[in-house]
């Protein structure tokens, strides 16, 4: 079976976006790979967290993406700070990345230029870390979205430069980027992806929003002036909405177009509330359960990262040795 390794950062809201760009990729691919997936904790200080608020947003991302679908019996799902080798791996890695290269990373320009304040060191190697979480588990494939694209460019890089140097020592992975949902956009402005990080808070739909506050941001997405339900150029807002009620449904957008020939955009965002509520109540449903559940999250977190490391420390030893550090006896 090929390996399927993917991450998210525990960063308080987990997104629609989040969710069809990422996620539900990972539930459905847990019977046909050997998957391994992370919260991404260490990545999340690179933006300075107030501890208490961390801790319970881990819990509750840990809990929630449980509640989507994931199976730790299955797929360990761990922490990834309680992993060690992701910080020692990560450590080696930066000593064959080119500072031009995380330079050149869009998420560093766009972070550095909104955290202005704090644009450290741990945000700029923050793509050599997401590297070592990929290769660490000679991962095949790596299902995110399209914003992730450039991070799994670079991790190719490192690996093949690394293994260029030393003999072969990780497989280059490629990135599994699903054809719908791979860029679900803000419903305030369809021309940016949505992000948690939002001010608006109706630019965004969160996993766990209230049905009446998931209808509301449907009901007020940025569309167009033409009122005919069909994707095109210049029609972003729709072609967003489209991609969303796509996702939820399994309907193709010719068969989209035609259940709203005829009807107005009020019936459309009205019936993609809709849809979008009825997709994320019994994932609300099982949350609920397993946030209650402290006991029953700590055992599957402490058993999964016990099984990372055992197949994580391969990896880094095979690595430290090419690259000449003395083991350990
Ligand atoms: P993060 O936490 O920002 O996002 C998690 C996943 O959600 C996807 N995503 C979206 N997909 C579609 N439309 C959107 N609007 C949207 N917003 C987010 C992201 O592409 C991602 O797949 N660096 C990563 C976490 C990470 C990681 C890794 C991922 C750390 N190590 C190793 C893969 C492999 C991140 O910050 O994702």
């Amino acid at each position: 079976k090929k390996v399927i390794f993917s991450a998210i950062q525990p960063s308080g809201t987990i997104t629609l976006g989040n969710y069809l760009g990422a996620l539900k990729n990972w539930i459905s691919l847990q019977d046909e790979y050997n998957c391994i997936f992370a919260l991404a904790d260490l990545h999340t200080i690179t933006v300075r967290q107030e501890p208490a608020k961390f801790r319970r947003n881990v819990l509750e991302a840990y809990a929630l993406l449980l509640a989507c679908g994931i199976d730790p019996e299955k797929s360990p799902f761990f922490i990834q700070s309680q992993v060690c080798t992701h910080a020692q791996l990560a450590w080696v890695l930066n000593c064959y990345t080119q500072f031009g290269e995380l330079q050149r990373m869009t998420q560093f320009k766009d972070k550095s230029a909104k955290h202005a304040d704090n644009v450290n060191a741990g945000l700029f190697t923050y793509p050599s870390l997401m590297a070592a979480d990929i290769l660490l588990y000679q991962a095949d494939l790596v299902p995110v979205g399209a914003d992730q694209k450039q991070h799994l460019e670079l991790t190719r890089n490192i690996a093949e430069r690394f293994n260029g140097i030393y003999g072969q020592t990780f497989t280059v992975p490629d990135a599994y980027i699903p054809k719908q949902g791979a860029r679900v956009m803000s419903l305030q402005e369809p021309t940016r992806k949505m992000s948690k990080s939002d001010e608006n808070a109706n630019a965004y739909v969160a996993v766990l929003d209230k049905p009446e506050d998931i209808m509301r941001k449907c009901k007020r997405a940025i569309t167009d002036s033409e009122a005919c339900v069909r994707c095109g150029e210049g029609k972003d807002g729709i072609n967003n909405l489209m991609g969303i009620y796509s996702c939820v449904t399994g309907l193709s957008n010719e068969q989209i177009e035609k259940e709203f020939e005829g009807k107005g955009y009020g019936d459309f965002k009205t019936a993609v509330g809709e849809a979008v509520v009825e997709h994320l109540r019994p994932i609300q449903e099982r949350y609920a359960d397993y946030i209650k559940n402290k006991d029953y999250l700590e055992k599957c977190y402490t058993e999964s990262a016990q099984k990372a490391l055992s197949i994580s420390v391969h990896t880094l030893n095979k690595a430290m040795k090419k690259v000449g550090f003395i083991p350990r006896s």
